[in-house]
């Protein structure tokens, strides 16, 4: 691909990386874009990089009317030895193209989105904040964002016949931003650099009874704005609760066990690491891939099934239910520590996850995976990309 450069070259401000907690998650945009078009004559043409900055499209354009919208999520992460290496691209690429056939818009060639990925990452390495080290071990990264949207300028409802692929990135910090506690290292040696859970980033989590993410033969398996957007109410509901997000249920029979915000689910049932399967109302994530990956390299039983939410309330209180953790790009391994259900006459059922703590299938997961990031070990999967 013939990448057109008009990127501009700009120096992060002073000091934005000393503190990922002021970084946040989102909020910091890298000075270049990735741009192409699509149109039904001409195909996927005109890729170029250009300083970030407005999109100008019609208020007609069908994206602002029905939707059609895709996105990914996956980060660029610096090595000690200053190298930046992009964490499983193609998974997301694959992904991308999975829901764009399921929104019925044309797909990018997985090759095509790396080198554009690639491309950008190297144009802006300067944003990919540096490797973790004392005193404040806290895991930061680049955030990519590739995105399709529908430009046709219509009002019929169909399929547009006119795309435009965007890419943009951004340093980030903790999804969920912990306190000032957890920056500060143990002092010591490089292991101890590495960035660890602590009982500051446990999630206290409302089940969602109400409302659905995603329903059998809708969309729950493609990354699109409409599901996000859906879930926002429930959301708000959840924080005037306190809690950090909510624990979705299926559609059918509102008992099987979905996701968790927008982060696939883990149990610690029996010792067993249990999670839903990819029936096609889940978001099959890297992450949860990943983390299946790592268990059985070490030797940690894990298994897809469907999980009924009173198994997970009954085995809290017998204790058979030992951690729960939610998984995703942006939280990494983000550990639940009360699940919180609403009673008809709107009083709160707490259930603790253990004594509150990150468990300790949630620290080594969150260690192991984390550890192959940012390079403290060894890639045997080739799952970085060099950038
Ligand atoms: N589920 C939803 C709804 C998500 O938005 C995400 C984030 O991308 C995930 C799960 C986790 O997927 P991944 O691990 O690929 O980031
Ligand atoms: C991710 O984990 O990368 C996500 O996309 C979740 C959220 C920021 C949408």
């Amino acid at each position: 691909m013939d990448i057109t450069d008009r990127s501009v070259v700009k120096l992060p401000p002073e000091g934005l990386f000393d503190d990922p907690r002021q970084l946040g998650f989102g909020k910091v945009f890298s000075p270049n874009m990735f741009l192409m078009d699509y149109d039904e004559q001409r195909g996927w043409h005109d890729p170029r990089i250009v300083p970030f900055g407005p999109l100008q499209l019609s208020p007609s354009a069908m994206v602002f009317h029905y939707g059609q919208e895709i996105f990914e999520g996956l980060k660029a992460f610096r090595h000690a030895d200053g190298s930046v290496h992009i964490f499983r691209p193609d998974r997301n690429a694959a992904r991308f193209n999975r829901s764009a056939r399921r929104m019925s818009m044309p797909e990018i060639p997985e090759a095509i989105q790396i080198e554009a990925m690639r491309a950008l990452v190297d144009v802006d390495r300067d944003w990919v904040p540096p490797c973790p080290k004392p005193p404040r071990p806290c895991p930061t990264a680049l955030y990519i964002r590739p995105t399709m949207i529908a430009t046709q300028e219509s009002l019929g409802v169909s399929p547009s016949n006119k795309y435009l692929y965007f890419i943009i990135t951004g340093p980030v910090g903790p999804y969920f931003r912990p306190r000032e506690e957890h920056l500060v290292a143990e002092a010591g040696d490089e292991k101890q650099c590495r960035p660890r859970l602590t009982p500051d980033d446990t999630l206290r989590i409302l089940i969602a009874r109400d409302w659905v993410r995603a329903a059998p033969g809708g969309t729950g398996a493609a990354k699109t704005g409409g599901n996000y957007a859906a879930s926002l109410l429930a959301r708000k509901v959840a924080r005037d609760h306190n809690c950090a997000e909510v624990l979705w249920l299926d559609a059918v029979e509102r008992r099987h066990v979905e996701e968790v915000g927008a982060m696939n689910i883990m149990f610690v049932l029996d010792g067993v690491v249990t999670t839903p399967p990819a029936s096609g109302t889940i978001l099959e994530g890297v992450t949860r891939e990943s983390l299946g990956v790592l268990c059985k390299e070490m030797n940690i039983p894990f298994v897809q099934r469907a999980i009924h939410i009173e198994e997970i309330l009954q085995g809290l209180q017998s204790g058979d239910c030992t951690e729960i953790f939610g998984c995703g790009t942006a939280a990494v391994v983000a550990p639940v520590r009360e699940l919180v259900d609403l009673l008809p006459d709107g009083s709160e059922r707490v259930y603790k996850v253990g004594d509150g703590t990150p468990g300790p299938i949630a620290k080594k997961l969150y260690e192991a995976l984390t550890g192959v990031q940012f390079g403290f070990d060894p890639d045997t999967h080739r799952w970085l990309v060099r950038a």
